[in-house]
């Protein structure tokens, strides 16, 4: 028998159950995600595969950095003979892309867009049954804190990359290309500085946080990038496709790099 506790117990708890559908538009922020992330994926690939004009000098595209093998036109480090004869861009891309794809963030974004699990608050799910993360393959997405430590020296990769864009053949300068070099090394830079696995690193584990100022001052750093972390996601991401283009547009002739000084 259930006792009377229980019961208002089991009164407090219930979730009230409304029927009614959503009637605004809901639907434009899964669709709006699978617009964009589709036009990435797609352009990401073509771009990877193309294994040309990736460098137009001083200007390395971010999807081709740091540029390992000996076959790059613009070597960052050569760690890989001549025996590799595919595109440069694969040897890194792995690394940015498991970060990307299991962050946080993206993973409620795509799960909502793409699986409708579920497409939205207040919008029923389109399985029956869920299970979240915690079977086999969702399970794998715990492996983001080691993408985040992979990632770390990216963002001075990039900073590198955007410090030789001032080299020009005629000697030091800076042009457009430059400042975009730079600002997309910002902006990696603050995305991996406001991952969660970062927040965590900074404070996590501690239970009393005045007892480590240092790290406490890193945690409320990292905290205030960290509410921006969807903005800063998506920002990056457009701006790493962005100045792709722009250094494939100069590398094709098709725009000249107007020069500041
Ligand atoms: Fe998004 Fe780590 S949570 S990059």
């Amino acid at each position: 028998m259930t006792s009377a506790t229980e019961k208002q117990r089991e009164a407090t708890v219930r979730i009230p159950v409304v029927d009614a559908p959503r009637r605004d538009r809901w639907w434009i922020a899964p669709l709006a995600t699978v617009l964009v992330l589709c036009a990435f994926v797609v352009y990401g690939l073509w771009v990877t595969f193309s294994n040309d004009n990736y460098y137009a000098r001083p200007y390395l595209s971010p999807f081709y950095s740091p540029c390992l093998a000996a076959n790059c036109e613009h070597h960052t480090w050569t760690i890989v003979g001549d025996w590799w004869t595919l595109s440069p861009a694969l040897l890194v891309l792995p690394i940015p892309l498991g970060f990307r794809l299991t962050c946080y963030y993206y993973r409620k974004a795509y799960y909502r867009a793409f699986f409708w699990s579920p497409p939205a608050c207040a919008v029923p799910d389109a399985r029956s049954r869920y299970t979240g993360e915690s079977r086999f393959p969702l399970i794998l997405q715990n492996v983001h804190r080691y993408f985040f430590y992979l990632v770390v020296p990216f963002p001075f990769i990039l900073l590198w990359d955007a410090i030789r864009a001032f080299d020009f053949p005629n000697g030091l300068g800076m042009g457009l290309g430059t400042l975009i070099l730079l600002v997309n090394a910002g902006l990696l830079g603050a995305y991996v500085l406001s991952c969660h696995s970062c927040r965590h690193l900074c404070g996590g584990r501690l239970d009393v946080l005045s007892r480590s100022p240092r790290r406490y001052r890193a945690w409320r750093f990292v905290s205030v990038l960290n509410e921006r972390h969807m903005l800063i996601a998506w920002v990056s991401l457009v701006s790493v496709a962005l100045a792709d283009v722009y250094i494939r547009l100069i590398a094709t002739d098709v725009i000249r790099d107007p020069r500041f000084f």
